[in-house]
């Protein structure tokens, strides 16, 4: 594939990023069928600047699509909306080959690069609202922390109305062409982005929307895939329903319980326990053998409960593999301080109830005293001490619902 081309983005606004068709999977956490590209994008002003720079991996190629647009000596600026090495990789690099250039980011940007790169560089901190003078052309700074890490900032060319907006507005969605009215559908690419890099963030993006609403904008130009310049506002309406939606979660008074069972004894835990939550109140109780569910399910029963129950039962000292799936998915920036329990029957030691409880509190969520635990199956009474762990802890959600909207 043609990893060479530079494309004309507006009246001064080149890419000059690099096309990636080859990854399988992006951060570890992302499957990546469309592939993905690294953009970055070169202004030419009177005052030269880039904006992001490329995988380092890109390198050579990036550096050759640079000098195919500007002399090294001339770059001025180098401006790092968002410091992840996908964006800041080739930064190192091209500060050897671009003597007069200023790195320019945020004060959390600027510190990370200290520690990503091991160096000291030439550089100036900004702040939202604060203007750059390129001479003939100007770029403008707006505040946009946490999208996705707490470094980001979102770049604004006035005079042409292109806004820079790295991670915020992209999707790992790799084609050639590389705008939105050139590269065919993308939108299941641009939602499945969504989910997994910035839904967590959806507060974030919602403030960083209501900042851009007032710019005039022609073109967004985000740091994966299609740039955005015939669809800019349906991306950005998408963007501010989904956070808006994600925002929703989670519901109040209700309760997940996955778990996964050999032969039904920790499967009966669960439901006894999913009883006793019942009968405390009006909560809503999903029970799920998750050996089978997809990580897209999980995800969403994680993120739309309020508390969650986890069981598994020991095997061979250990828990099992769907568990530790599920312990994946959890966020503590979403989930931090959901009430949660472990449970599940073991045969001779027992090692469930450790590695349950102790994942819960790495994680972060808020574990409701000691869990239930069955050596074998069940007897009667063991059934009805699952019945009132559940009514103990139903009431305990309750109640805690009940101080969160008294504050
Ligand atoms: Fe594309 Fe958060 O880096």
């Amino acid at each position: 594939m043609n990893n060479n081309n530079v494309i004309q983005v507006s009246e001064s606004v080149k890419w000059i990023g690099a096309l990636d068709f080859d990854i399988v999977t992006f951060d570890v956490v992302m499957e990546t069928v469309y592939g993905t590209t690294y953009n970055s994008y070169f202004i030419d002003a009177d005052k030269k600047a880039i904006v992001d720079t490329v995988k380092e991996k890109y390198w050579d190629a990036y550096l050759e699509k640079i000098k195919s647009v500007t002399k090294l000596t001339d770059i001025e600026y180098i401006i790092v909306n968002h410091t992840e090495p996908d964006h800041s990789g080739s930064l190192r690099n091209l500060l050897k080959v671009a003597p007069n250039a200023i790195v320019v980011g945020s004060g959390n940007a600027i510190r990370y690069l200290k520690d990503i790169m091991g160096a000291e560089f030439p550089h100036m901190i900004i702040k939202h609202g604060q203007t750059l003078d390129l001479g003939n052309k100007s770029v403008q700074f707006v505040g946009a922390p946490n999208l996705h890490w707490p470094d980001s900032i979102y770049s604004y060319l006035p005079e042409e109305q292109v806004l820079f907006t790295c991670d915020s507005f992209g999707s790992h969605f790799c084609h050639e062409e590389m705008f939105d009215d050139k590269v065919g559908n993308f939108d299941d690419a641009f939602k499945y982005y969504f989910d997994v890099i910035l839904k967590p963030f959806s507060k974030f993006i919602l403030r960083a929307i209501d900042r851009i609403r007032p710019l005039g904008i022609k073109v967004v130009c985000p740091g994966h895939g299609p740039i955005l310049r015939s669809f800019w506002k349906k991306y950005v309406d998408l963007s501010e329903e989904l956070a808006r939606e994600a925002m929703k979660y989670p519901e109040a008074q209700r309760v997940f319980i996955p778990y996964v069972s050999a032969y039904h004894k920790t499967g009966v835990i669960a439901e006894k326990i999913a009883e006793g939550i019942r009968e405390a109140g009006d909560i809503e109780v999903e029970v799920c053998d998750i050996e089978k569910s997809s990580l897209g399910e999980l995800e969403e029963q994680i993120t739309r409960s309020s508390a969650i129950l986890i069981g598994s039962p020991t095997i061979n000292q250990n828990i099992l593999l769907p568990i530790y799936k599920l312990f994946a998915l959890i966020n503590p920036l979403r989930d931090k301080g959901k009430l949660a329990a472990a449970f599940g029957s073991y045969g001779w030691s027992g090692e469930n109830k450790r590695m349950i409880e102790t994942n819960i509190a790495n994680l972060k969520l808020n574990l409701f005293g000691e869990g239930i635990f069955v050596k074998f199956t069940p007897n009667e009474e063991e059934e009805k001490k699952c019945i009132d762990f559940g009514k103990a802890f139903g009431k305990a959600l309750l109640e805690k619902e009940e101080e969160v909207s008294a504050e």
